[in-house]
């Protein structure tokens, strides 16, 4: 990594990888060193076969608080257009490991947009999410009026697109922003049992449900569901479909090889 210090990348032996944003002083503000370390840290983990699953947080206090604002000062058109940063995004969809965001504290703009590029979002209960953008005379620009109305659709994503206010966990897991409200010391943890838990199976099943249920959101529904049939069909030449039924047959836990 060009600075491990500002994202700290751990890769255990069960198969989940865990990334830590620490710019603390910033509220973890994306400016562009981290999100070059972001993108690069999300290629590597795509190349690494021991890495089944990811975990991204920002630690206890913190998930980030936007992009970095010192960042939009003086910026022009050209330069903002130059920077390219749909790249640095861009590694992250494409990977199609399973992500799992773990939020404690802030989510906000550009930090609610990357909890939303993971799979799986497990927030504390005192963690906050928004979209302020309009409140600094700017939008989202990382996906945010696009993944948020796909995730809770339109009068609920206006409303914090337009006003810009703050929404608690609470709040946000009743409009479908968040996969499941943990208690605040049990965020991390219980994002990586989780993730140890879907590291454990195929994984090539896991990450066919994740491109099937990714590009079938998009799609009309009977293109949706050819592709998933044919997913589905695909999974019965692995060497782990195999295993997981004669597993379930035998009363044993399978053993998945990736194959
Ligand atoms: N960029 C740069 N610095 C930031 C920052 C950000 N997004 N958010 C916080 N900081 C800095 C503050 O400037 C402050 O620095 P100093 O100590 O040097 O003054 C430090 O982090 C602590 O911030 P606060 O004192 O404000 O801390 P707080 O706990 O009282 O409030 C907060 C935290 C609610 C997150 C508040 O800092 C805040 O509202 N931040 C801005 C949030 C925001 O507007 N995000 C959207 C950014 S635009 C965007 O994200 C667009 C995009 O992706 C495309």
């Amino acid at each position: 990594m060009d600075n491990p210090s500002i994202l700290e990348i751990s890769i255990q032996n069960d198969g989940v990888a865990l990334l830590v944003l620490n710019r603390p002083t910033a509220r973890n503000a994306l400016n562009l060193e981290l999100r070059q370390a972001l993108s690069d840290a999300f290629i590597q983990l795509q190349q690494n076969p021991a890495v089944r699953a990811i975990v991204i947080t920002g630690g206890s206090q913190v998930f980030a608080a936007g992009a970095d604002i010192k960042d939009f000062t003086t910026a022009t058109t050209a330069q903002m257009y130059l920077r390219r940063t749909e790249q640095y995004w861009q590694s992250i969809t494409d990977c199609s490991k399973p992500i799992i965001a773990a939020v404690n504290g802030y989510a906000l703009g550009g930090g609610c947009e990357l909890a939303m590029h993971a799979d799986i979002i497990i927030a504390s209960k005192s963690a906050q999410f928004g979209q302020p953008e309009v409140k600094l005379g700017l939008m989202p620009g990382a996906g945010g009026t696009q993944r948020l109305l796909r995730a809770v659709g339109k009068y609920k994503a206006m409303l914090l697109l337009l006003s810009g206010k703050f929404i608690s966990a609470e709040h946000a897991y009743n409009m479908g922003l968040v996969s499941e409200v943990v208690e605040e010391e049990k965020t991390i943890g219980h994002a990586l049992e989780l993730a140890k838990t879907i590291a454990a199976y195929a994984p090539i099943a896991v990450q066919q449900i994740k491109e099937v249920a990714q590009l079938g959101s998009d799609m009309p529904l009977q293109a949706g569901l050819a592709l998933e049939r044919k997913a589905f069909q695909i999974l019965f030449d692995t060497q782990d479909q195999k295993e997981g039924i004669n597993a379930f047959f035998e009363k044993r836990p399978a053993q998945y090889t990736g194959e």
